[in-house]
């Protein structure tokens, strides 16, 4: 017999599973997310830092499945017009990351999209609060792509007591470092409702990724990721001070992570040789962005299977867990 997990997540949106794959910037198309939402959770298209006929094109991917969407906030306050393009489409999920989120909020409720944010403090699940998310993803510094440092295991219970107390209808997601199963019954002990999955479906046949990218990540080992700013510094992004970025080490990273100042100054030289890596696929001379949990999984499946993977995992963890209960009496 085939198990679901019944969480408020999976009956708030009415989905099977209480997974949504993460809004990953150039990575998630709507292929991806149409295959995760045809396989029980909810996909999210990454809008990024936003291009409208990339956006089209990924709406048209996703086809008659239910989708939603995701933007980093900062970048889309510089294109507001963005997220009328996208509301067009009737997604059903708005996710904000990385920005205040306040002057986009009450359009994404009124176009009838949830209104999801990602948070990576207790500070910022406040302002997500006060912004009245419908769902909170707490995002540990685990994570592939921006984030900042607190860690997954403490800020999940630390932001679910804090919604107990004053939102208890909001809902949260765990997000960083779930890479199988065991994440999924772990962050659900937590206290959330359910996950986000980045890195693990960055590595699946559906994500948009050059293939020497998924095999520099199925060598490497969490231990083999850095926290850095100068993939950002090399595209010209001006990202708030507070986040950096999860990828892969590489000649990239050992050249430069500890040498951004000397990146910023000489950005006339590197910009062009970092875009050609890009495009290229070059894994040692542009970011490979994925985050920890690429020391956990070792093949690149179709999402659809890998839902029903993580799904299936999940349930033998939580299962196991229950069974070394031994009832004790005094
Ligand atoms: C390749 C990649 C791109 C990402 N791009 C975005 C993005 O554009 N917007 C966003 O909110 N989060 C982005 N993230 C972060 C995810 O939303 C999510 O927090 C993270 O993937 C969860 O951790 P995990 O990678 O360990 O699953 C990205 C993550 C990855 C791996």
């Amino acid at each position: 017999m085939r198990q679901m997990l019944k969480t408020r997540l999976t009956e708030k949106l009415n989905i099977s599973h209480p997974i949504v794959s993460a809004p990953m910037a150039m990575a998630a198309g709507g292929a991806l997310a149409a295959a995760v939402s045809a396989a029980g959770g909810l996909g999210l298209i990454g809008g990024g830092y936003g291009d409208a006929s990339w956006l089209e094109q990924q709406f048209v991917a996703a086809g008659n499945q239910r989708v939603g969407c995701g933007f980093i906030t900062w970048s889309l306050a510089r294109q507001p017009h963005l997220l009328d393009l996208v509301l067009a489409h009737k997604p059903a999920a708005v996710m904000l990351s990385f920005g205040d989120l306040a002057p986009f909020a009450d359009k994404i409720r009124d176009a009838g999209a949830l209104l999801f944010c990602q948070v990576q403090s207790l500070a910022l699940a406040r302002a997500a609060m006060a912004a009245q998310a419908d769902v909170i993803i707490a995002q540990g510094g685990e994570a592939g792509g921006h984030g900042a440092s607190r860690a997954t295991l403490t800020l999940v219970p630390e932001i679910a007591d804090e919604l107990a107390r004053q939102a208890s209808q909001t809902l949260l997601l765990a997000a960083g470092g779930i890479g199988d199963g065991r994440g999924l019954a772990a962050a659900l002990n937590l206290g959330a409702d359910g996950v986000l999955i980045g890195s693990r479906f960055w590595a699946s046949r559906e994500a948009l990724v050059h293939a020497n990218h998924h095999a520099a990540a199925l060598r490497a080992g969490g231990d083999d990721t850095i926290r850095q700013r100068a993939t950002d510094i090399a595209r010209g992004l001006d990202w708030p001070e507070e986040f950096t970025a999860r990828i892969l080490q590489n000649q990239f990273t050992r050249r430069f992570a500890n040498k951004e100042a000397q990146l910023r100054e000489e950005i006339s030289q590197y910009a062009k040789a970092y875009a050609d890596a890009t495009i290229s696929g070059d894994a040692e001379a542009a970011g490979v962005w994925v985050g920890e949990s690429t020391g956990i999984f070792h093949d690149i499946p179709d999402a659809g299977d890998l839902m029903q993977r993580i799904v299936r995992e999940a349930v033998d963890a939580l299962t196991k867990s229950a069974a070394s209960i031994v009832p004790g009496g005094a």
